[in-house]
């Protein structure tokens, strides 16, 4: 199925698009001509994003507040755009958070917002979107996932486990639509320049993390989205993280963590002095 000339008018909807890799992947999506529809949480800051996205690229651009932790925030969202007759050609299952706590301590109303937006709400996205694109013969799902899906667990957390369900389920839905002209694609970045660690209130560890680490949101969206559009069934941005990739494929589990523990041990020291 060849890919659209990049001038036609498809719409994307990316969810977590008022900041980070999001509100990335919707500017680019816009300077490729798609018109888009926009939901995150905060409305004020969404509103801006979609402003300035549609001043520079003239592109219809539809905001649609939502808390995905609600469970019916993804009907509601196609709800609305049916109404208005508007198609979902492009899907890019991005909203994400992490949980500060362990799943021992976190209080369990943040544990079970954190699984409906990580685990089930991108579920639900796929479902409603992909049977009209298989119809049309045309359609792209980017989810967006992480290098932490091949990555060890770190101690309690559950972070990991989200994202490599994320990772195999992308991989069977690819499969399950193959010959239809819709592509499914999970992305996998590992350190990105965004709110995320901020939010975390671990700005301070991330930033002691090495640079060579770091990839700008621009680079992971430019790549994500090239993946897509070539039908990979997962990509992992960067060289770097490409290298880490290949390592952990190759090292047995147990060594990985004992090597994460000294690490996270290391990076937390290193803040001490
Ligand atoms: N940054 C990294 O190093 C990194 C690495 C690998 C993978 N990722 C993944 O990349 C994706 C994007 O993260 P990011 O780094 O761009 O983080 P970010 O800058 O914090 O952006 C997260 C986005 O998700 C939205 N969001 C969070 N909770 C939501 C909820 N309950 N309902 C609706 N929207 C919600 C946020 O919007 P509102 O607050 O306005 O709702 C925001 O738009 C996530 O899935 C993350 O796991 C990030």
């Amino acid at each position: 199925m060849p890919d659209v000339p990049s001038n036609s008018r498809r719409t994307a909807l990316v969810t977590g698009a008022s900041a980070g890799i999001g509100e990335a992947f919707a500017e680019h999506l816009a300077s490729r001509g798609h018109d888009l529809v926009l939901t995150a949480r905060r409305a004020e800051v969404l509103r801006d994003v979609a402003e300035r996205i549609q001043r520079r690229h003239d592109v219809d651009c539809r905001v649609i507040p939502a808390d995905l932790s609600d469970p019916d925030s993804p009907r509601r969202i196609f709800y609305e755009l049916a109404r208005d007759e508007i198609e979902v050609d492009v899907l890019v299952n991005n909203a994400g958070l992490g949980l500060r706590k362990t799943l021992l301590t976190q209080e369990w109303r943040e544990v079970a917002d954190f699984m409906e937006v990580m685990g089930v709400a991108w579920l639900h996205f796929m479902q409603l979107a992909m049977p009209p694109m298989i119809e049309r013969g045309w359609g792209r799902v980017a989810n967006i996932a992480s290098l932490a899906a091949f990555a060890p667990e770190s101690p309690g957390s559950l972070y990991s486990g989200v994202k490599a369900q994320m990772l195999t389920t992308s991989r069977g839905m690819r499969s399950a639509v193959r010959g239809t002209g819709v592509h499914v694609t999970a992305v996998c970045p590992g350190y990105t320049h965004t709110e995320f660690h901020a939010r975390l209130g671990i700005a301070d560890l991330a930033g002691r993390m090495p640079r060579w680490m770091w990839q700008d949101r621009d680079e992971v969206v430019a790549e994500g989205w090239r993946a897509c559009e070539r039908n990979r069934p997962v990509v992992v941005t960067g060289t770097v993280n490409k290298i880490l990739r290949g390592v952990l494929a190759v090292t047995p589990a147990a060594i990985v963590e004992r090597q994460m523990l000294k690490s996270v041990a290391a990076v937390r020291s290193r803040g001490r002095h």
